[in-house]
């Protein structure tokens, strides 16, 4: 799961013990080298799939982290690309690896600004987010979006009762939630909280219209339903 030089498994638990924001500062020189960093195909795939839904100009990568996103929006947007994170340390390794990009150091659950992009993505983060966190966040993005905005990112199918992916999913829940239960300050990463039905409900509160597309690249489970799909949420 991690290259050679990626972290070692103490600066992994230490990094897990600590809060987001400054787990994510001690991780950031060595996150592109973890799985936790979007992959290629998974970013590739999605840009495919923007790509026939612009021209964009302006574009909003949230919880831009290394700047994942911000490839995906170097790609599409004719005009300024802008990345938000907290981590002062996934900042720096995104201006590193994206100098053209516009950095904003900010609580995305606070996103301040007013009808400035024409694209918004975010990838591989909404598990850091209660549910009852997705109201504030989702309104931040919707008022960020121009009329006529879209705001789009990858999210996992469900997968069947009993596979192994929905134990994996399932027991890295139980085990952040003990780890919540005993020990401070907390480091919120739920996969489970984050599926297609609240999801959609709560961008619809928002204001958004939303649909959600197949990303057939990454094929079906046997009961038909898409590994993984894309949220295309129009304001
Ligand atoms: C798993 S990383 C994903 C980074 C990047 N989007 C990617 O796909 O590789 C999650 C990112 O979300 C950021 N994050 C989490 N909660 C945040 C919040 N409330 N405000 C701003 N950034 C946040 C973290 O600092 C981290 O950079």
């Amino acid at each position: 799961m991690f290259s050679p030089q990626g972290p070692s498994v103490r600066e992994l638990v230490v990094q897990a013990m600590s809060s987001v924001e400054h787990g994510y500062d001690l991780l950031a020189p060595k996150f592109d080298h973890t799985p936790f960093r979007t992959p290629e195909k998974i970013l590739d795939a999605s840009a495919e799939a923007l790509a026939s839904r612009g021209p964009f100009d302006n574009g909003l990568d949230v919880c831009c982290g290394t700047g994942a996103g911000l490839e995906v929006l170097e790609r599409l947007c004719q005009g300024r690309v802008t990345g938000v994170d907290f981590s002062a340390g996934m900042l720096d390794q995104a201006r590193l690896a994206h100098p053209g990009a516009t950095l904003v150091q900010a609580d995305v659950r606070a996103l301040e600004f007013d009808a400035e992009f024409d694209l918004a993505v975010t990838f591989g983060a909404l598990g850091h987010f209660l549910p009852r966190e997705r109201p504030a966040l989702f309104a931040g993005v919707y008022r960020a979006l121009r009329p006529g905005g879209l705001f789009a990112f990858p999210v996992a199918g469900s997968p069947p009762l009993g596979s192994v992916a929905q134990w994996a999913t399932l027991g890295f829940d139980v085990a952040m939630r003990v780890r919540n239960a005993v020990w401070r300050p907390p480091f919120v990463m739920y996969y489970r909280t984050t599926t297609l039905p609240p999801l959609r409900d709560d961008l619809m509160a928002a204001g958004f219209t939303v649909q959600a597309v197949p990303l057939t690249a990454f094929g079906e489970y046997g009961n038909g339903s898409p590994r993984l799909g894309l949220i295309l949420a129009h304001r």
